[in-house]
């Protein structure tokens, strides 16, 4: 965290003006980590309501930064929390927040029609330098760029949940994506404080391509009757030195996150048996079990 608020760092990054479109968890976070790295945020959602949720969420993660931070110097944490807030602004309007940006990230509901409906939008309107990426977890960028004229000015920029936390970022080469683009990402993702990984447009890039079939793999053996949850949760914390165990992290992502994810690649590669359809993940989905953010997933949360 103390490595990716300095505003020093944001003066080599050619982008100065990001939208965020989808203030929801990973577009908090994103918005989050460039304002406190001295970029100027706008950050984009459906309603007034979400927004004011997105902007609290995102001044208590700034707290937490400055409490860390700052530790003796609880003034200066304030004014960091105040300064960084004040960098971001809100908007419902993705056309006109595009106008202004040199960077669009996306962060919006994991949906391809959803995805090419805002980037076609954006594409008619947005200055010709602006780069456009997406934070998808699952889907083709090389698909989802396919609506766009800009190819070239088109990549993924995959951050990790919780964003302010996670030190990774994944800068996603689509077909098309320019040497140049490419760089400038590369370059944004350093400015606001994480290391970058280079990755091609394929199935979960390189982290989820083994976190989910890991995961899955957990939920088969405990669906199994192998090990219990505690157990399974237990061996790779202690076995293996995982912060989480699988289990965890599944309820930690989201059931339906990780069903709507291994449902997508299963479609689209029916023959891969890491892919194949978890009844027991099926089950506690329908049944509203979708993890921490529903009170009850694998384990029950208060
Ligand atoms: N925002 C800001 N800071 C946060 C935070 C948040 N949302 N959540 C936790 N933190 C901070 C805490 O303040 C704490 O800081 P200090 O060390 O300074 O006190 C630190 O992070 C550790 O938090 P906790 O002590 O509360 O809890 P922890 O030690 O158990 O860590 C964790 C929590 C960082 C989430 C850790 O358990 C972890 O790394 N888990 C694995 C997470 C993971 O694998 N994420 C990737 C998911 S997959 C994904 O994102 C890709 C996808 O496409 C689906
Ligand atoms: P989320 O549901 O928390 O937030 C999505 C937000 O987008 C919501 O606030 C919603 O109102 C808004 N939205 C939906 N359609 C919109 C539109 N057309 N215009 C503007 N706003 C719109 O979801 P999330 O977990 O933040 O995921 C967002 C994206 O990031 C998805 O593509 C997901 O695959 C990806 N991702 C998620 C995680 C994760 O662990 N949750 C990790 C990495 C990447």
């Amino acid at each position: 965290i103390a490595r990716n608020f300095s505003n020093s760092s944001a003066m080599q990054s050619a982008i100065k003006n990001i939208t965020v479109i989808g203030g929801g968890l990973m577009g908090s976070g994103i918005a989050q980590v460039s304002a406190q790295a001295g970029q100027n945020v706008t950050l984009v959602d459906l309603s007034p309501e979400v927004l004011a949720k997105s902007q609290k969420s995102i001044g208590a993660n700034l707290g937490r930064v400055a409490k860390k931070v700052y530790k003796d110097k609880p003034q200066e944490g304030e004014k960091f929390v105040a300064e960084s807030m004040a960098r971001i602004k809100t908007s419902t309007d993705p056309a006109a927040a595009a106008k202004s940006a040199d960077l669009v990230v996306e962060a919006i509901v994991e949906n391809m029609g959803v995805k090419h409906k805002l980037f076609q939008q954006l594409d008619a309107v947005a200055p010709e330098h602006t780069i456009f990426a997406s934070n998808t977890s699952s889907l083709s960028i090389n698909e989802i760029c396919s609506v766009v004229k800009r190819k070239d000015r088109f990549g993924g920029l995959h951050f990790f949940n919780p964003v302010p936390v996670m030190r990774l970022l994944e800068v996603v080469r689509g077909a098309e994506t320019s040497d140049a683009t490419y760089k400038t990402m590369m370059e944004w993702g350093k400015a606001v404080g994480k290391t970058c990984i280079t990755c091609k447009d394929t199935p979960g890039f390189v982290v989820n391509r083994l976190l989910v079939p890991y995961i899955c793999e957990a939920i088969r053996l405990y669906e199994r009757g192998d090990a219990s949850a505690r157990d399974i949760d237990t061996a790779m914390k202690l076995g293996a030195g995982y912060p989480m165990g699988p289990l965890e992290l599944a309820d930690y992502v989201g059931l339906d996150t990780n069903k709507f994810i291994l449902d997508g690649w299963h479609n689209k590669y029916p023959d891969q048996p890491l892919f194949k359809p978890i009844p027991l993940l099926n089950k506690l989905v329908s049944e509203g079990k979708l993890g921490v953010k529903a009170g009850e997933g694998f384990y029950k949360y208060e």
